[in-house]
């Protein structure tokens, strides 16, 4: 690329904003032109609005700290000065519908963390790897918006990045029943152990919204385009328990799975370790090399071992066996924050500026 888009990014001072922020620090094709947030932290330094609130292990980008922080709600301003946006705003679901369908009407792309479009029928809700041809619902959404280039693209919850992604290497063997429990770390809610030291040593057994997320995203990802909108599979029939535990970035799902067609335990290692989706082909920036890794050891997947596993972007499974009630059963890790919020939106973004739906304004 000659010349770099300028993005915004939309909830900056935030946990996914922050992250989106280091991961675009050096990126080859983007440059953060414009930093958004509520209008308590507009009008101030970057640096200064976020305070003591810098949530990532790696030092805040020098590049960042004297940009002045725009208010989210300010949209013709904040369009004006960039190709396209991230968006990781923490507002009601409607003023999050309502704002990012206003960017999108400024000819704005916005490439969203947040679940309120999730479930609009012509926005594509993608894993790039899984479902980049849900893209081209984007001419159908267009249209509806009367816009030329402007549009909304979202990614899943981080919960189904742990197994999603099996599910989708094994679909020619036609799983029907899954039963799975996620372990969700405390960075999901956008939080560390500062701010929740309850969280030490404790497990809690629910996360608000999050198991129904678990149960329906999977289907519409694996669905399809009839018309105008996104169809959902209708199976597999998913049913999932969310558990919050003690641990900071790192999302476990212990899954249970039917088949339609029972295959071996080989068989299937073989189409997790052989995956590869358009983002290898194409070779983008942030594209894992090996989408999935298959561990033989029974203690992997472990959080400490494997969440980073290439750059926190590919997804770690293991414990692969039979069950005796179910056919096989295993246990699948990927990393919350950044396979599963701002690095899987990242990887939408790219595939989106290779195939052209983005590009200069
Ligand atoms: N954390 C995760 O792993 C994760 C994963 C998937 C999805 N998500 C979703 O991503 C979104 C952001 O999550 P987060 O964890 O980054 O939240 P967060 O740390 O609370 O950050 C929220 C951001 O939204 C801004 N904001 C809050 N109220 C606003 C308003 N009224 N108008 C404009 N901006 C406003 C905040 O600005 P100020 O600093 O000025 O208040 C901040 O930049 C949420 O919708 C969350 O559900 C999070």
């Amino acid at each position: 690329m000659d010349k770099k888009l300028k993005v915004g990014v939309l909830g900056a001072t935030g946990m996914v904003g922050q992250r989106f922020l280091s991961l675009l620090e050096n990126h080859p094709w983007y440059e953060v032109v414009a930093v958004a947030a509520s209008p308590n932290s507009a009008g101030k330094r970057y640096e200064d609005a976020v305070g003591s609130r810098w949530k990532m292990t790696t030092p805040m980008p020098q590049a960042y700290k004297d940009l002045v922080v725009m208010n989210v709600n300010d949209v013709e301003e904040v369009a004006s000065k960039v190709d396209f946006v991230f968006s990781a705003v923490d507002m009601t679901k409607e003023e999050i519908k309502a704002i990012e369908e206003a960017y999108a009407k400024t000819e704005t792309p916005v490439v969203s963390n947040n679940s309120a479009h999730r479930w609009t029928k012509d926005v594509p809700m993608v894993v790039p790897e899984i479902n980049p041809e849900h893209f081209e619902i984007i001419e159908a959404q267009k249209k509806r918006l009367g816009t030329k280039r402007g549009f909304i693209a979202v990614k899943p919850n981080c919960s189904i990045q742990s197994y999603a992604p099996a599910l989708n290497a094994w679909k020619e063997y036609e799983p029907i029943e899954v039963v799975v429990t996620t372990y969700q770390a405390i960075s999901g809610a956008g939080k560390t152990f500062k701010d929740w030291p309850e969280m030490e040593g404790n497990i809690i057994p629910f996360i608000g919204g999050e198991e129904e997320k678990s149960e329906k995203e999977p289907l519409r990802v694996l669905g399809h385009i009839e018309g105008d909108e996104i169809v959902p599979a209708s199976l597999p029939k998913i049913t999932c328990q969310c558990v919050r535990v003690p641990v900071l970035n790192g999302h476990t799902a212990a899954v249970f799975v039917r088949f339609k067609n029972k295959p071996s335990k080989e068989d299937l290692v073989k189409k997790l370790v052989e995956y590869r989706g358009e983002p290898q082909e194409l070779n983008l920036p942030s594209a894992p090399k090996q989408f999935i890794q298959y561990l033989t050891e029974d203690n992997r997947p472990q959080v400490a071992l494997d969440v980073d596993y290439e750059n926190g972007m590919g997804v770690s499974i293991g414990r692969l066996r039979e069950d005796s009630m179910y056919d096989y059963k295993f246990i699948g890790l990927s990393h919350n924050t950044l396979r599963g919020a701002a690095g899987g939106a990242l990887l939408c973004a790219e595939y989106l500026t290779a195939k052209k739906f983005i590009s200069k304004k």
